[in-house]
Order: C-alpha cells, then structure tokens, then sequence
C-alpha cells in the first residue's frame, strides 16, 4: 500500500474487530526460541514487523507459518548462526531487540545489528545491556555489530531505574533460562510484559508478581509448546476511539481491552464521549464537538500511552479550547505536527517535550506523509476528522503496526481506500 485516500468530516458509524497487539506479539513470538515443541499463537497480527519477526526466526532454523486462525512456531532445529543475521529486518525493526534476551537464553550468545525501529528519539539500550550484564552477559561491539556471550547465565537481583519495557522484556526472557532465581526491581507494568509473563507461565516458567513493578523468576525451568491468544491492541483501539470522538458519532470496538485503557477512557471523558464497556468491548459516542483537556502527560502504564499521544493531539486540534500535551517517554515525538499544520492545525511546541494544540472547528484534507508508525496512523485519523480529501503517503510505516487500517474505517463509516 502506496498511499491511503480518506474523505473526512463524517460521523462514524458503526462497528470493527480490535486486531491482536503488535508489541504483545513480539516479545511473544521472540520467547518461542526458549520452548521445545509447537506453539499455536492465535489473534496474530499480520503487519510488517510481525512478518520480519517470523523471518528472523526462520533464519535461526525455527520453523514459522500460518495456518487459518493461528501461527504455529516449533524451535526444535533452532540453531545459532555466527553471522548476523537478515540484517535488514534487525535494523529496521526496534523489537528484534528481544531476541537479544531469548538468543542469550536458548544459545548462551547472540550476535545482532544495532536495532532500528521508528525514528522517535535517540533509544539508547544501555538498560538492556546494564541489566542483562548483571546476569553474567558479556557485550562487546564491532563496528555497529553487538555481540553477547554469556559462558554462565545466572540470576541476579536487578534494579532498572527507569521501567523500559523492552529491558524489562530481554531480562524476563534471559531470566526463564538463567541457572537461580531473578528479581526485577523497577520492571515495566504494561500489558505487554503482563501478556509475556502469562505466555511463559503457560509454557512452564514460574513468575510471581505479574502485573507488578517487582518480578520474581525462577529459572531453569523446561518450556514447552502452548496455544496462546495474544491479547487485543490497545493501541490500535484507542485510534478509533480518539478518530470517532474528533469526528463525532458512534461505534463499537469489539475486543477492545478496555480493562488496559483507564487513562485513555478518561481522556475520552474529559473530551466529552460517553463510553459503555461490557464484555465484548468498548462502545464510544463522541460529543457534537470535544472540549479540550487542559493538560495531558504521557508515562509509563498506567500513565497515558505515548502511542496514542499522536492521535490525541488529531482530537485537541478539532477541540473547542486549548490543550497542552507534554511528552514524558520519547523526544522527538512531535514530529508529525508539521504534517497537520499544513491541514490547519494550530500546534506550537512550547519546548521540546510539550506543544500547545488551539482547537479550530475544521482540518482540511491534503496530502501529508507518514514519517513513523504512530504519526502515520494520526494522519489517517486526522483525515478521518477533515473536510475534503487528505492523501497519506509513507503507508509502509503504518502497515508496521496497523493488520487493516482501512478496512477498519470502511467497517466505522468512512470513504477511505489504500492503494
Ligand atoms: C516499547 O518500546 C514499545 N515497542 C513502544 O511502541 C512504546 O512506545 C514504548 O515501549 C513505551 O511504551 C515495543 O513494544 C516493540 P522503552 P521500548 O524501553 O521497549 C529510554 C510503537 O509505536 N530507554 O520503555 O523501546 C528510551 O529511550 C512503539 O508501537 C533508555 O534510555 O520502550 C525511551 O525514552 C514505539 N535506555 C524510554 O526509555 C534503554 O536501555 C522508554 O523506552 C531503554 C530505554
């Protein structure tokens, strides 16, 4: 997909199933590598990163591939390659980062090309490396190449002194095969690790404190092939939910984890919808016109995502008032601001980390371009909010994380193709 054509400005209507997390997947799909036998992962989605998952599995000898509902993987001939591998997919994708972890654990080494991902700030991986070195993990680097070798795994006491996600992830991971027990202090609370943490603990691992900021794991346990549903995205939830409350409305989200959205709900109340959730999902009504929100910080779970920080800002820029947004996670978060200026956005970055959002009664439709996953999808929903014809190019940075953007907004009410 080339570019998406979206004609805006009319309420949504409607109903769509809430696609499985891309960044529950990863991590899940990288701890394969520790089990013996097959696993089943259901509610998979199929978006680019996953796929470039599957072949960085595949060229570690796992057998990856999709039947009808489910992905199965088998690393029984799982075996380490000297060389980097498929390089293009480690560069160009942040979470191949979590195979750092599960290669240490299946191998005792790994060899990766200084992960890429989308261009959100500088994404140091020093906890990564603090961290995993605590468990016996040597690091060295040889002109951009990263290599680890642990001769002997061990548990450890951890403290991470910022709750990274992903390091909380490579720990868990090299933990489950580390000889003793580890203790994470500091761990990262999103439902992501949540969803890691039940996966493995399907598999044989033995985890406490699931769901909190201190993990205790115990390792060396076997582990072995399970069938798993990766939980629904939240994030691609929130998408909808922030595009019909711009645009006004209503719809359902099947599956939406709503349970996983307490700060998003609130500031969808605080623009005015009025949500109902029962066990199915997440219906949303949004209000004639949103009132802004004052101010909003993202932070970490359950702080509000700085993945939905983009498509709130589409929300603020239609609101009635001003908002403030400060940005906690990532610098350079604000990029796609320039794109909706040029629809008639009114942003001004106040400082590197918050812009100030006056809210205008319309967006016009022009074409703008994705620079990165999240801004591209906020650029789709702000064309879903304006009036006339808004052309997204750069679609390939949504097809990251959206399986059916499209679809989705056809199934909600909107006229909008991708070509
Ligand atoms: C995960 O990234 C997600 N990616 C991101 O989603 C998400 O935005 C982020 O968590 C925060 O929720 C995946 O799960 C694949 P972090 P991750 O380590 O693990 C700093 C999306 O759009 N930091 O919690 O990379 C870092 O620079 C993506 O789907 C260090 O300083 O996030 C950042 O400022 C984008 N040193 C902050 O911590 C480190 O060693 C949060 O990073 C690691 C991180």
């Amino acid at each position: 997909m080339d570019r998406i054509h979206v004609v805006g400005n009319i309420p949504l209507q409607g109903k769509c199933k809430i696609q499985g997390s891309k960044n529950a997947s990863l991590p899940i799909l990288a701890a394969c590598l520790l089990t013996e036998g097959t696993t089943g992962l259901y509610r998979c989605p199929r978006i680019r990163d996953v796929q470039s998952m599957f072949s960085l599995l595949q060229s570690l000898g796992c057998s990856v591939f999709r039947t009808k509902d489910a992905v199965m993987v088998d690393s029984t001939g799982a075996l380490f390659c000297g060389d980097r591998f498929c390089s293009v997919e480690v560069t160009g994708m942040r979470s191949s980062l979590c195979l750092l972890g599960a290669m240490i654990g299946r191998f005792g080494r790994a060899v990766l090309d200084y992960p890429g991902g989308c261009v959100i700030g500088a994404r140091p991986i020093d906890l990564h490396l603090k961290m995993l070195g605590e468990m016996g993990v040597v690091f060295s680097e040889e002109e951009g190449v990263l290599h680890a070798c642990a001769k002997h795994l061990r548990g450890a006491r951890l403290v991470l002194p910022f709750p990274s996600v992903g390091a909380t992830e490579n720990v868990i991971l090299a933990a489950v095969a580390a000889e003793g027990d580890t203790t994470l202090i500091g761990a990262a609370r999103e439902p992501e690790v949540t969803a890691l943490c039940h996966f493995l603990s399907d598999c044989g691992a033995k985890i406490e404190g699931i769901g909190t900021d201190c993990l205790h794991v115990e390792g060396g346990h076997r582990l072995f092939g399970t069938d798993y549903a990766i939980p629904a995205d939240r994030i691609v939830a929130g998408t909808y939910f922030f595009a019909c409350i711009g645009a006004g409305g209503q719809i359902f989200l099947e599956d939406a984890p709503w349970q996983e959205m307490e700060n998003v709900l609130a500031v969808g109340k605080a623009f005015g919808a009025k949500i109902c959730t029962n066990h199915r999902g997440l219906y949303v009504q949004g209000p004639d016109r949103p009132k802004a929100i004052g101010t909003l910080f993202t932070d970490v779970y359950p702080g509000f995502p700085t993945d939905l920080q983009s498509m709130v800002l589409v929300t603020a820029a239609v609101a009635e008032g001003e908002t403030r947004i400060r940005e906690q996670i990532f610098e350079n978060r604000f990029q796609v601001s320039e794109e909706l200026q040029r629809m008639g956005a009114d942003i001004r970055l106040l400082d590197e980390k918050t812009v100030l959002v006056r809210g205008t009664d319309r967006l016009t439709g022009t074409p703008v371009r994705a620079r990165e996953l999240r801004g591209g999808a906020a650029l789709v929903g702000a064309g879903v909010l304006a009036r006339g014809e808004t052309v997204v190019g750069g679609c390939e940075f949504i097809e990251r994380g959206y399986e059916r953007i499209c679809a989705d907004y056809r199934e909600l009410g909107v006229r909008i193709t991708g070509a």
